[in-house]
């Protein structure tokens, strides 16, 4: 039998020996979800002790930690834009740049009636916007069959209708809609090196790769977007923090009466906006 407090020292020594980075404060996420309490909590229930019995199947979840593996695939759930997401390996693990994303969406949502989240994953910004706006049609669609059935998993769990398209990019659009949203794949080759572990080895790398200069898929945006989008839409992209000019460029085009680059909390270039004539 050991108390909280001695669960909490021996699990980030553990991660800290695996070379796993924030070891306790992974430790303390873990267990407080183990004990489906908040993290806070933990601090009121030091002295709680556990038989060695009840820890087995955290001792397999630490053990998951341990090799790299993100502690949202582990809990298998995330919490994005106020809704909880169910992640798996077949999806990328939500960002809180993203979340950015959906709200920048929300404040200039306007009167649009339509919208795509095209590279949809998990189905995070869609779902979470069609929460927000219930009258709002929305289309979700990705070229992977897995992640879309979770997607559409998501939807259910967190009671909204959504369409669900799956194919390749753009060829899947029957009609135009007033907002498009898009995170697509942008990691370079060049970046693909310096890529910390626990997404290079666990993450899917058909969520994560844009081509060698990670600029792909906006420069096949670019020439696509025309057919789907109804005048004066919007678009609202994902970039990385490297690639705004780049993106801005691609879009150079007379059919947009507005470009916008946006940074993220930290004034990296994060958000590429344009809004059609
Ligand atoms: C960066 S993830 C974004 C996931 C989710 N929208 C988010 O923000 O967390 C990119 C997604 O694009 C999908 N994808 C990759 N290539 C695609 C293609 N050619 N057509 C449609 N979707 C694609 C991947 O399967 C992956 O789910």
């Amino acid at each position: 039998m050991k108390p909280v407090s001695e669960i909490l020292l021996l699990s980030s020594a553990f991660l800290q020996k695996k070379g796993i980075e924030r070891a306790k404060r992974l430790s303390e996420d873990l267990l407080a979800h183990f004990l489906g309490i908040k993290r806070i909590d933990l601090y009121m229930q030091f002295d709680r002790p556990l038989l060695d019995g009840e820890l087995i199947p955290f001792k397999e979840w630490l053990k998951r930690l341990g090799r790299g593996e993100p502690l949202e695939y582990i809990l298998g759930e995330v919490s994005f834009f106020g809704c909880l997401f169910r992640v798996d390996s077949r999806v990328l693990i939500p960002r809180p740049e993203t979340e950015v994303l959906v709200d920048l969406v929300a404040k200039r949502m306007g009167n649009a009636t339509s919208l795509w989240d095209l590279c949809t994953g998990s189905g995070c910004i869609g779902i979470s916007l069609k929460k927000k706006f219930p009258q709002l049609h929305v289309i979700i669609s990705d070229i992977s069959s897995d992640a879309l059935s979770l997607a559409c998993e998501n939807a259910k769990r967190n009671e909204v209708e959504v369409a669900a398209r799956l194919g390749d990019f753009t060829s899947v659009m029957e009609d135009k809609v007033d907002i498009l949203v898009c995170n697509p794949p942008y990691i370079s080759s060049q970046e693909l090196l310096h890529l910390d572990p626990s997404v290079r080895d666990f993450e899917p790398h058909l969520a994560l790769f844009g081509g060698s200069s990670g600029l792909t898929f906006y420069e096949r945006l670019s020439r696509d977007i025309d057919a789907c989008l109804n005048p004066q839409g919007k678009v609202f992209l994902e970039i990385g923090a490297t690639q705004g000019e780049a993106v801005k460029q691609i879009f150079e085009s007379p059919i947009w009466k507005k470009r916008e680059l946006i940074q993220d909390y930290s004034g990296k270039d994060r958000f590429f906006f344009l809004e059609k004539q």
